[in-house]
């Protein structure tokens, strides 16, 4: 009998708002927002590297004792990995969702007329996968020094010289800051109409903003390598 095996059981809100493409927009957004946040940190972080090996990789020693003695030595990075672990699957998870249902949505009648995603899209998609794999290989350098020339565990102001004494370390790094930039400016903006951007008035703020903070992101970011190959850190 058809009514016998029919579930009453309702979807839970959670799954309904992440079945919805404005559901699974604000996942974007907010995820995108809690990344942001950390590159803003990074970034500052990063030019401690001005002031000489001693200031950096003391920083770097501060970050794993954060917390303590109330937390045990590298808790307080242990969760922040975690979470940006979370916003990074959130972000990209939703972002193939999303993706996936815009190719289907496309009429297939017309193959050859048919319409090509923007070029903001595409864009974003290819600045995302570009991202994606800058961050392996990030980690793969600066984190675990597995791809790392002249890796020396615990001093990663040495490890840093020793990316950007590199062609193809200074290539990929500036390519994916480059990339970065894009993503930022375009991808705050689309987080701010998610999120409901408001009047006229505050749309030409946020976008001023987008545009402010991708510049702030990119020129912070790129200055480390430029300073490794000018002499001006070494
Ligand atoms: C010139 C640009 C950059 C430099 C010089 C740089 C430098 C570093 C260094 C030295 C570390 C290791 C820190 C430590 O072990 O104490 C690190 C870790 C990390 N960086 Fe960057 N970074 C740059 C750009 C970025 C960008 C653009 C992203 C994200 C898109 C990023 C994401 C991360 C992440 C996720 C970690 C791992 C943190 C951890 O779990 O220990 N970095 N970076």
């Amino acid at each position: 009998m058809a009514l016998a095996t029919r579930t009453d059981r309702r979807p839970s809100t959670a799954r309904t708002i992440w079945d919805s493409s404005v559901g699974k927009k604000s996942v974007m957004a907010v995820s995108g927002l809690i990344m942001l946040g950390y590159l803003v940190v990074h970034m500052l972080g990063n030019l401690k590297i001005f002031f000489g090996s001693a200031e950096f990789n003391g920083y770097a020693h501060w970050l794993r004792t954060l917390g303590s003695p109330f937390l045990h030595h590298e808790w307080a990075l242990w969760l922040v990995r975690v979470g940006l672990l979370a916003a990074v699957v959130a972000h990209a998870v939703s972002a193939y969702q999303l993706s996936r249902r815009d190719i289907k949505a496309r009429p297939v009648k017309y193959a050859h007329k048919r319409r090509r995603a923007s070029y903001a899209t595409r864009t974003m998609r290819w600045g995302g996968i570009i991202l994606g794999l800058f961050i392996v290989w990030h980690l793969l350098d600066l984190t675990t020094l597995t791809v790392n020339e002249r890796a020396w565990s615990g001093h990663p102001y040495e490890n840093v010289l020793s990316t950007f004494s590199t062609w193809y370390g200074n290539t990929i790094y500036i390519v994916a800051m480059a990339a970065l930039g894009l993503h930022v400016r375009h991808g705050f903006w689309s987080a701010a109409q998610t999120l409901g951007a408001g009047s006229a008035r505050r749309e030409r703020t946020l976008k001023f903003l987008a545009n402010g903070l991708a510049l702030v992101l990119f020129a912070g970011f790129v200055s480390v390598p430029v300073a490794v190959m000018t002499g001006v850190v070494s």
